[in-house]
């Protein structure tokens, strides 16, 4: 199930390149075109953290490993986070935050693709992803690829961009996203492609409800979408059955 995009700056197949380009900045640039929202929204995944003891948890696209140090941080039940991403210099960057944190003992990040892990099948109590399903061409496969590493009974979190339904608040959003975005992201970052892909994966994503239904074709029990702030950005939650 590919999600076409087809006036895309930048291939999504290739769009670990350029997270690896924007590195140096993504952070910084992350807290300020969100007004430091996206550290709140990460935060929100913990309310959705089973209760029970050690967990093993799994982040795909983990980037700068913003979301396995929060989940850390916040849910004392979980026994080791791993992350992993195709971007080996947000990794680098992901990796300097983690030990400066000193939870080396509780979080690893790898080098892989979420597209086909090398994990075994039936590892993991929870798998997240945050911000980066938008990137993969087939959100299927990747949804699959979470289910099958997952435990029975365990469950996927997946945080990402989505437009509000209240027609006022989407106009305002859709102005910030396609005038103001690209042009303090490609200011600040250097690179005016990648604040441009922002905008329009955002635009073209299957979201709430669409995305729940892609949620059930890779086999996902009750999906279940949660707004965040309007609808401007989503948790999916799921589990396998
Ligand atoms: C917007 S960033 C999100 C990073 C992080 N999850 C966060 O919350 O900030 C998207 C990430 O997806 C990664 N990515 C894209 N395609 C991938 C793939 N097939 N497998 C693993 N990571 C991928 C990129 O390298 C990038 O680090």
């Amino acid at each position: 199930m590919t999600v076409l995009n087809d006036n895309l700056p930048i291939s999504k197949s290739d769009s670990w390149r350029m997270f690896d380009d924007i590195s140096p900045r993504y952070d910084f640039l992350n807290r300020l075109l969100s007004f430091g929202l996206d550290a709140f929204w990460r935060r929100q995944l913990v309310r959705f953290l089973p209760a029970q003891h050690n967990q093993k948890l799994l982040d795909l696209a983990t980037g700068t490993a913003d979301v396995p140090l929060t989940l850390v941080r916040h849910h004392k039940n979980i026994e080791y986070a791993v992350g992993i991403d195709l971007a080996d210099k947000m990794l680098s960057i992901g990796q300097a935050k983690v030990t400066r944190a000193k939870l080396e003992d509780k979080i690893t990040l790898n080098h892989g693709d979420a597209r086909q892990t090398n994990f075994n099948a039936d590892v993991f109590n929870v798998v997240t992803m945050a911000f980066g399903i938008r990137n993969v061409e087939d959100p299927l496969q990747v949804l699959r690829e979470m289910r099958r590493v997952l435990k029975p009974q365990g469950r996927t979190l997946i945080l990402e961009f989505s437009l509000p339904e209240n027609k006022i608040l989407r106009a305002g959003h859709l102005f910030y996203l396609r005038s103001v975005v690209p042009a303090i992201g490609g200011l600040i970052s250097g690179h005016g492609a990648a604040y441009r892909y922002l905008n329009q994966t955002i635009e073209h994503f299957p979201c709430g409800a669409a995305f729940c239904a892609i949620m059930e074709d890779a086999g996902f029990r009750n999906p279940t979408a949660h707004p965040l702030m309007g609808g401007i950005a989503t948790i999916y939650a799921g589990e396998k059955g």
